[in-house]
């Protein structure tokens, strides 16, 4: 019994304090982080790419935009693939990214015509994606080079990458400092905590961009993926994508996803409209059941062709899925492989969109004196 308590407060007392030396209590599993040129951007800055490998996964990740350039999963049979979209240069990701693997902010997902109040004086943002604000703006965080870290941790693996956005940078309030750690675990997660601080009251909304393909990036679409979201309501949104302010159910919608669906099974309902440029598909935010702040089961992804699962778990109020609707052939990726439409998919785990003009959203106003935090759970296996 003493013993047990003892072992226990010596483990909570080594994940208490976050970056241990490497250690893995499964000695057999390889645990490695190393670390190579990824070329220059078109300003000749160095941008540099992590590699980790764990738990016979390896993520690599570049210091522009704290960007998760490739992931490698095995599948049921053992057979690894990369799964996830991307490019294998900086220049693309400097000019065509439409957020690949990014880290978005200052405030991701969209802001109404760009504008918020806030403490009684009015902002306006850059409106980047018309009529609203998306995703930070036209500079967001996916286009800085953030400092990097590397950490050996007791869970595997880690890179932090830490940036502080200056007052007024992208017409955002306050100097905020940002620090973004992926870790890969000896548990096969791809786990990404997010810390930030400010100086003055601004909104924060951070979220993980990956366009995930579990067959492999460039083998299809992923309309045969199975998606579970827990997930009973979602935020219905105008032509322009911005909250109604409404929160809906999904019951009897083509957004319910209770229960493991195919995603291709009733995505011909959602056709779109030309005149509005609307290329049809999922994108939308789902109102999360777990609203208690702690980490939570969000979503269950399925490739059956492969057996390989995803699980993620995220402490945030909401979840933007997202498949891929604009891309449309015109990118051609890692591996030359060609994009078309809905050949990723992307569950964004964030706050609901325009909460900084929605009172009844949970709030994104991050205040001096607070620390915001965010976790995000990318874990996987593959079925039995
Ligand atoms: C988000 C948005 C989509 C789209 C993509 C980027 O997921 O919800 O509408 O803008 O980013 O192309």
């Amino acid at each position: 019994m003493k013993r047990t308590f003892v072992l226990l407060l010596v483990v909570s007392l080594l994940s208490a304090c976050s970056y241990i030396p490497f250690s893995s209590p499964k000695e057999s599993l390889p645990m490695t982080l190393t670390q190579a040129s990824f070329g220059k951007t078109t300003d000749g800055q160095e941008i540099t790419q992590y590699t980790l490998t764990n738990a016979g996964i390896t993520a690599k990740v570049i210091d522009y935009g704290a960007i998760l350039t490739e992931l490698h999963v095995p599948d049921a049979k053992g057979n690894v693939a990369d799964v996830v979209l991307g490019f294998d240069n900086v220049k693309q990701y400097e000019t065509e990214s439409p957020y690949f693997g990014a880290t978005t902010g200052r405030v991701a997902n969209r802001i109404a015509k760009g504008k918020f109040t806030l403490d009684g004086k009015e902002y306006t943002l850059a409106t980047n994606n018309a009529p609203n604000h998306l995703h930070g703006g036209i500079v967001g965080f996916n286009k800085k080079i953030w400092k990097a870290e590397t950490l050996k941790t007791i869970e595997g693996p880690a890179v932090k990458f830490s940036y502080t956005s200056p007052d007024g940078e992208e017409g955002y309030p306050g100097n905020l400092a940002v620090e973004v750690t992926y870790t890969l675990t000896k548990d096969a997660e791809l786990r990404v905590d997010y810390k930030a601080t400010t100086d003055k009251a601004t909104p924060i909304n951070l979220t993980h961009h990956t366009y995930f393909n579990l067959a492999g990036q460039g083998n299809g679409t992923i309309l045969k993926h199975e998606l579970e979201l827990t997930a009973d309501h979602y935020t219905p949104v105008d032509a322009t994508l911005i909250p109604t302010g409404n929160i809906a159910k999904v019951e009897g919608t083509v957004f319910d996803f209770r229960r493991p669906a195919p995603i291709g099974g009733r995505i011909h309902l959602l056709k779109g409209d030309a005149a509005t440029k609307d290329p049809g598909g999922y994108d939308l935010n789902y109102v999360l059941n777990n609203q208690t702040g702690n980490v939570a089961l969000a979503a269950k992804l399925h490739d059956p062709s492969t057996g390989r699962i995803m699980e993620i778990w995220t402490d945030e109020p909401g979840i933007q899925f997202y498949t891929g609707n604009f891309l449309d052939g015109s990118l051609t990726g890692k591996a030359g492989k060609v994009y078309q439409k809905h050949f990723g998919l992307c569950l964004e785990t964030q706050h609901y969109p325009d909460s900084i003009n929605q009172p009844k959203f949970p709030s994104t106003v991050l205040k001096p004196g607070e620390t915001y935090t965010q976790t995000c759970v990318h874990k996987f296996y593959t079925e039995r």
